[in-house]
């Protein structure tokens, strides 16, 4: 297939914005693991960065510029590539196509369904109110509880499976994703796209283990208030 430079453009940008997203996510997860420390850890994390004022909304509306650029270009990039390859199962055999990358719309709006799940949850305290920070009495150090509202969180099934859900499509996502974005810089030749596919691959295996262990954990009373 040849691809037109407004295509490369996109692909440039889609890499880029993946890699800002990926970069969350490790930091989030370094953020999220603060819970082993129980409510010294994560609430004192929490308060740091609510503490930081505007810089967080002016953080907030950078991701979500980013999130929104790398859905649109994802969805352009993928319709392009159905029209140039319409029905043409020879060249859809050729590909190096795997589960992950032949459902990369679908794990990605599955996704974005968490994501938009995951802040009425946490952050604006729509979904469970009534285990939420803001009205949770505030911790021994009058900090918001984030503690209490995670752990209350995960101890009901029903949140618990709908995140280890999520990891799992965090997961697809992200091992093709990674992958896809260094071989838009250039690595894409025999013997470096087999490493490459490995190291994609890890990189998603310690975001799914390091995410789902915390619902997991808690389920299982290991982590507890
Ligand atoms: C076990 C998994 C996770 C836990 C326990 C968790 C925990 C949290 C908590 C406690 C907050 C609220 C922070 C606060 O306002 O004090 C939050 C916000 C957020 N999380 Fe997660 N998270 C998890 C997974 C994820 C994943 C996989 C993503 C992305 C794909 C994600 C994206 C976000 C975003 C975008 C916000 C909003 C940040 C903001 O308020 O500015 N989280 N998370």
């Amino acid at each position: 297939m040849q691809f037109t430079q407004s295509t490369v453009g996109r692909k440039v940008l889609m890499a880029v914005t993946g890699f800002i997203l990926i970069s969350f996510i490790c930091v989030h997860l370094l953020g999220n693991s603060s819970v082993y420390w129980g409510a010294d850890g994560i609430n004192a994390y929490a308060k740091h960065l609510h503490d930081l004022g505007p810089l967080v909304w002016i953080f907030r509306l950078f991701m979500l510029a980013v999130f929104g650029l790398h859905i649109i270009f994802g969805i352009q990039l993928t319709l392009e590539n159905r029209a140039a390859t319409p029905g043409n199962y020879a060249v859809k055999r050729m590909a190096r196509a795997n589960f992950a990358s032949e459902t990369m719309i679908v794990s990605g709006l599955a996704l974005l369904a968490f994501v938009v799940y995951h802040i009425l949850h946490f952050t604006a305290h729509v979904t469970n109110p009534e285990i939420s920070a803001s009205l949770l009495p505030a911790d021994a150090l009058g900090r918001p509880d984030v503690f209490t509202m995670v752990v209350l969180s995960f101890q009901k099934f029903l949140i618990s499976l709908i995140y280890v859900a999520a990891m799992v499509f965090l997961f697809l996502h992200v091992s093709h994703g990674f992958q896809s974005f260094i071989q838009t810089f250039g690595f894409n030749n025999g013997p470096s796209l087999h490493i490459l596919e490995k190291v994609s691959k890890g990189v998603a295996l310690v975001l799914l283990f390091g995410y789902i262990s915390i619902p997991i954990l808690i389920i299982f009373g290991i982590v507890k208030i």
